[in-house]
């Protein structure tokens, strides 16, 4: 006896891609017959052909024009292609479409005009027709697939205050269950096939559900059929934590609530409409989330209670093109009425306001690009209307940046480093909603996805087996191969070589020479930079130097030390191959500088206001405060009013003067914004500052845009791509005939090629914080203590494939701060003597540790 489930049905609503090709249609054929198999009743809904709604919209056009044949003839053959593709016969159904769709458009060209009634009617015939193939696809694969029309079920429910418009185009189901309905769809059969995006009103009249039709079309039925579960079929495998396209590290959601799901659609996921959420919560019926490509894969289930109470972030949204409008006005402290009165303007100009905030004299409100017309005419008149009460202004284009999950609250604490990143950015608008699952910032759209990026991989990226949170983008799609070719790291098959080196050893930096190579390789590549300098302040041992130089790159220096180690190392140098980039060092160092011929950047007006004798003569470069500065921490953001670099736009004209008075010529910019930048715009910013700059520097023939490229700080993470910055900067070429563009990269050549190894010195459990203790700490790598910078952790000495237990990594030192990983799964049999390897510490790593407690900082070895 087959189980038959609550009520027996259960609903799949495929979208307009599910329904287009002939693999989706052999896979939702295969998910219908497992429904059946498992005892249940079947209602498939479905949407248009892709693009199909489109296209329909042109051939109103095209009718109103007076002349719809071609896109109608096109139209039929999309149609004709798929049935072909399908290897079916076509239905003869089909032709009662066609004939209506073209008596509709004939109506239309004698009216010379459309009317909303016809539009519906027009707009619901993407859904007849795909339905109609899809029903003749299920049978000729020998399923009992029975065509509905969907418009005899689904009722339109007259809604007073609705315009005519929007009673046709988007109107609302009522939706209570219904037994007699049930009763009747029963006894039609086991496995039925209906539209989505369409019903009818009460005079019989077809109408559109609107914007995200279809799944609320799959709700509504879920809803009167008392289904024991609804699933959207679609292009991914649930919601994810963000946008995958952007984000390929975001994480899979296995388990939503209602309210939780609720929030990420409305905050800008596209996956589900938000509004078919509003018929499923109401019965309690859960709905999932599936793709189509991939039915064997689990997806996002959504239902009323969650898998735990604790506070946690479940997803990052951005939603981009939001306008604010921001109302001062000195009288409104305790004056009754004046969010009413402004509020009453809003709405006379027919605005749904999203997000508020206020304070005693300002009032600001968030406008949802997808809920308002916000043309530049929309909002002057707007602003024109709230003159009477206060001084209206708009601002945007900003992005609203949320985070959501439950008690989001309880998270507050954890986004210090996250928000630092816009210490020298606006935060317009904060808001966090009362159910507490949303807490949302408003900034200008430029840093949308920046905040996006550092608030997922703070708060999301680093949780580990979850109930919530599953796999990742690019686990799910990066297939074997690829991952093991483009990111498993050049250590991981070099295990038995670098046990073997740490024989007799308690701890040392290796460097993979090859690796450092191929970075060379890459940068060099790039065709619109002429010239790539290794900031040798990454890592300056000689052995890294010798490599980088071999590999055609010239060298930026920042001291006399380093230009030192550079002519010791590579006695054969040319000069003008090294860049000296110095900040507030003597004026000794700069005289000592020229005298080896080395290209001089000034940073300030002091040397060349001061010693103006000095540069008597030269060319120099000078470094230029773009001013915004970027980077993996507040203390490596070198731009802007907070940073020390850089002579400040305002003082241009003066450093000019003072340079021309000193008879020096600058030939070339530099800036640099910071460093560990994983996004193109930085570089292509400078670019255009220099641009908007040159005027005043006749002579410049270089820009040098600093350094700063950033690399994965987790393995599998996103990596920069130089591809389409150097696409991206080749587009300058023709706004620059005479100048040479320059990079001075530190951290991507060397980063990457060197890993600290250290042992296991002891174990120790207090309270339920286990520590596992290595030989060497701060005093050989302070980045995870001054930064809080992460880098992966694995132990070399042991398989990572049993059991795991999560420690904290720290070192000898007498610090609390001297953690090298906090909350680290390790083989659970991790123990004294092991080799633990701490990834990515080729640059900053070395160079930057001391004798700190006088113990000896690991030594450094090359193979
Ligand atoms: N050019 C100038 C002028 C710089 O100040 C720097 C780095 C670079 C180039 C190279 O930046 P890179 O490509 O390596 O990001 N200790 C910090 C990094 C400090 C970077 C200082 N300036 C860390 O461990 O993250």
């Amino acid at each position: 006896m087959s189980r038959v489930g609550a009520s027996g049905w259960v609903v799949l609503k495929f979208g307009g891609t599910s329904v287009s090709s002939p693999s989706n249609w052999a896979s939702i054929a295969a998910t219908a017959r497992q429904r059946l198999d498992n005892g249940d009743r079947v209602l498939i809904v479905h949407s248009a052909l892709s693009g199909v709604t489109d296209r329909l919209e042109t051939l109103l056009n095209d009718a109103v024009a007076g002349d719809f044949t071609a896109a109608l003839d096109a139209l039929r053959t999309r149609h004709e292609t798929l049935i072909q593709q399908l290897g079916i016969e076509s239905p003869g159904a089909l032709e009662r479409w066609w004939r209506e769709l073209a008596d509709l458009l004939q109506q239309i060209v004698v009216a010379r005009g459309v009317d909303d009634r016809r539009r519906a009617r027009i707009m619901a015939m993407g859904e007849l027709l795909a339905t109609t193939i899809g029903e003749a696809y299920l049978q000729a694969h020998g399923l009992p697939a029975m065509w509905l029309d969907a418009r005899d079920w689904l009722r339109a429910e007259a809604r007073e205050a609705a315009t005519q418009r929007a009673n046709y185009l988007s109107a609302t189901c009522d939706f209570r269950p219904n037994t007699a309905l049930q009763e009747r769809i029963e006894s039609l059969g086991t496995l039925l096939i209906t539209q989505g995006f369409i019903a009818s009103d009460a005079a019989g009249d077809t109408v559109l559900l609107g914007r995200g039709g279809s799944d609320t079309s799959g709700a509504y039925f879920a809803a009167l059929l008392n289904a024991r579960q609804l699933e959207i079929w679609t292009d991914v495998p649930g919601m994810f934590s963000a946008n995958p396209r952007a984000t390929p590290a975001a994480r899979q959601l296995l388990e939503l609530t209602y309210d939780e799901a609720q929030e990420i659609a409305t905050a800008g996921a596209k996956v589900l409409h938000p509004r078919c959420l509003l018929p499923v919560r109401q019965y309690g019926i859960p709905l999932y989330v599936f793709a189509t490509q991939v039915p064997s894969m689990r997806g996002t289930r959504i239902s009323a209670a969650p898998v735990s109470e604790l506070a946690q972030v479940k997803a990052v949204c951005v939603k981009k093109g939001v306008t604010l409008v921001s109302m001062d006005s000195p009288g409104m402290w305790h004056q009754v009425g004046f969010l009413a009165d402004a509020f009453q303007v809003f709405k006379q100009h027919g605005m749904s306001v999203d997000q508020v905030s206020t304070s005693e004299t300002n009032v600001t409100v968030s406008l949802d690009p997808q809920a308002n017309a916000l043309d530049a005419s929309a909002l002057a008149a707007l602003q024109r209307d709230l003159a009477p009460l206060c001084r209206a202004e708009i601002i945007g284009p900003c992005a609203s940046v949320s985070l959501v999950g439950q008690h989001i609250r309880g998270i507050l604490h954890r986004l210090g480093s996250a928000l630092e990143l816009l210490a020298d950015r606006r935060i317009y608008l904060v808001s966090q909603a009362a159910n507490d699952l949303n807490l949302t910032f408003v900034v200008d759209q430029d840093q949308g996805d920046r905040l996006v990026e550092s608030l997922h991989e703070l708060l999301v990226e680093p949780v580990r087996d979850d109930l919530v949170l599953g796999p990742t983008w690019s686990q799910l799609f990066q297939p074997a191969e690829v991952a093991v070719t483009t990111s498993q790291p050049w250590w991981a098959e070099r295990r038995a070589q670098l046990l073997e080196l740490m024989q007799g050893r308690h701890c040392a930096y290796v460097y993979d020479g090859e690796t450092l190579r191929e970075r060379c390789r890459e940068l060099r590549s790039m065709r619109s930079i002429a010239r790539v300098s290794y900031a040798m302040k990454a890592n300056p041992h000689p052995q890294v130097l010798r490599a980088v130089s071999d590999e055609g790159l010239a060298l930026e220096c920042v001291s006399r030390g380093e230009l030192e180690r550079v002519f010791e190392t590579l006695p054969g140098i040319n000069p003008q191959h090294v860049l000296y980039t110095p900040n507030f060092a003597p004026r000794e160092e700069y005289a000592w500088a020229l005298t080896r011929g080395v290209l001089v950047t000034l940073d300030s007006l002091h040397p060349i206001e001061q010693w103006p004798e000095l540069f008597a003569g030269r060319d120099i470069f000078v470094r230029l405060d773009p001013g915004g500065g970027r980077g993996h921490h507040q203390h490596v953001r070198t731009a802007g009013s907070q940073s020390k670099f850089g002579v400040a736009q305002n003082e241009i004209d003066r450093f000019v003067i003072a340079a021309d008075r000193a008879g020096a010529r600058i030939v070339g910019l530099h800036a640099h914004a910071g460093s560990g930048i994983l996004t193109i715009d930085s570089w292509l910013d400078t670019a255009r500052f220099m641009i908007a700059a040159r005027a005043q520097f006749p002579h410049a023939r270089v820009f040098d845009l600093g350094g700063g490229l950033g690399v994965p700080t987790r393995q599998g993470g996103r990596r920069l791509d130089l591809a389409a910055l150097d696409a991206a900067l080749a587009e300058f070429a023709p706004e620059l005939p005479n100048v040479a563009l320059w990079l001075e990269p530190g951290r991507y050549v060397i980063a990457e090629a060197g890993v600290l190894l250290a042992r296991v010195t002891q174990l120790k459990s207090k309270g339920d914080v286990s520590y596992v203790g290595v030989a060497t700490g701060m005093n050989s790598l302070i980045r995870p203590a001054l930064y809080g910078a992460h880098h992966d952790i694995v132990n070399l000495s042991r398989p990572a494939d049993g059991a795991l237990r999560r420690f904290e990594v720290v070192g000898p030192i007498c610090e609390t701060g001297d953690v090298l990983g906090h909350d680290r799964y390790l083989p659970a049999g991790t123990c004294e003597g092991d080799v633990l390897l701490i990834a990515t510490a080729g640059a900053y790593g070395a160079n930057m540790a001391s004798h700190y407690n006088l113990r000896d900082p690991a030594e450094e070895l090359l193979i």
